[in-house]
């Protein structure tokens, strides 16, 4: 897989095999620009296409809260900067606190710590906020509820995610944010009773030429053929 970023179509999307755009699909935090506006018709475009995702009995049930107003992204960041301070502090559940089984794996969780950290601190200063959220509340549903209410919106986001990556633009689904949910709420004057946010993702263009695939575990040690084996 070449290093260099091809150049963009006529419609501004970059001609990336199906393999290589879900292969190379990062979650993108040092390679943010925080200099360079991202054009509202062109996040249109993204949810556009992730409308084209599966939805439960055919009923659209995500929504995009797209923040650019540079003041409310503000406090949306650091109301992001709070949940990651509280997350920090998660022995074991922060990133950084998790040691891997060898070296290659370590220094890539290292790596990923000290990104993932600056995300935190750059949040506020993100072009574009994309808060995902579905309608309903499933919260002590049980299973089949839950998995439907939140499988109404956890396709489309991630092709979201995708479509940007085609139009040049980096994201990364992040939670931390939702231990202030209803703070997030206010702000945004989403119906807490009623919507449940998912994710938030920053999107901006990205910096540098293109991305690689990283090491992922061996398939056959999440497949479980036929019935459940440890
Ligand atoms: C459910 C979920 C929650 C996540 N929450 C955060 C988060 O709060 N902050 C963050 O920086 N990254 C978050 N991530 C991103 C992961 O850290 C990232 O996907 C992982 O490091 C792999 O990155 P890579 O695909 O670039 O290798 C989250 C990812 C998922 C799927």
């Amino acid at each position: 897989m070449s290093s260099e970023q091809p150049a963009f179509d006529a419609d501004g999307v970059l001609p990336l095999s199906g393999l290589e755009l879900l292969t190379t699909t990062r979650a993108v935090r040092k390679r943010l620009d925080l200099t360079r506006p991202v054009s509202d018709d062109v996040l249109r475009e993204c949810v556009r296409i992730a409308l084209q995702a599966p939805a439960p009995s055919n009923q659209i049930s995500v929504r995009f809260v797209v923040v650019t107003d540079p003041e409310v992204r503000r406090k949306l960041g650091e109301l992001y900067q709070a949940g990651y301070g509280v997350y920090r502090q998660l022995d074991g559940i922060y990133i950084g606190s998790i040691a891997k089984g060898d070296e290659t794996e370590q220094a890539q969780q290292e790596r990923t710590t000290v990104s993932a950290d600056h995300l935190a601190e750059i949040m506020p200063e993100v072009p574009a906020i994309v808060v995902g959220c579905v309608m309903g509340r499933s919260e002590d549903l049980g299973a089949w509820v839950t998995a439907s209410v939140l499988g109404g919106a956890m396709p489309a986001l991630w092709s979201f995610m995708l479509a940007a990556r085609l139009h040049g633009l980096g994201t990364c689904w992040t939670s931390v944010h939702l231990q202030q949910e209803q703070a997030v709420a206010e702000l945004l004057g989403i119906p807490f009773d009623a919507v449940t946010q998912v994710m938030l993702t920053p999107v901006a263009h990205y910096t540098g030429e293109t991305f690689k695939p990283v090491d992922r575990p061996d398939p056959d040690t999440v497949i479980h053929w036929n019935r459940w084996q440890d």
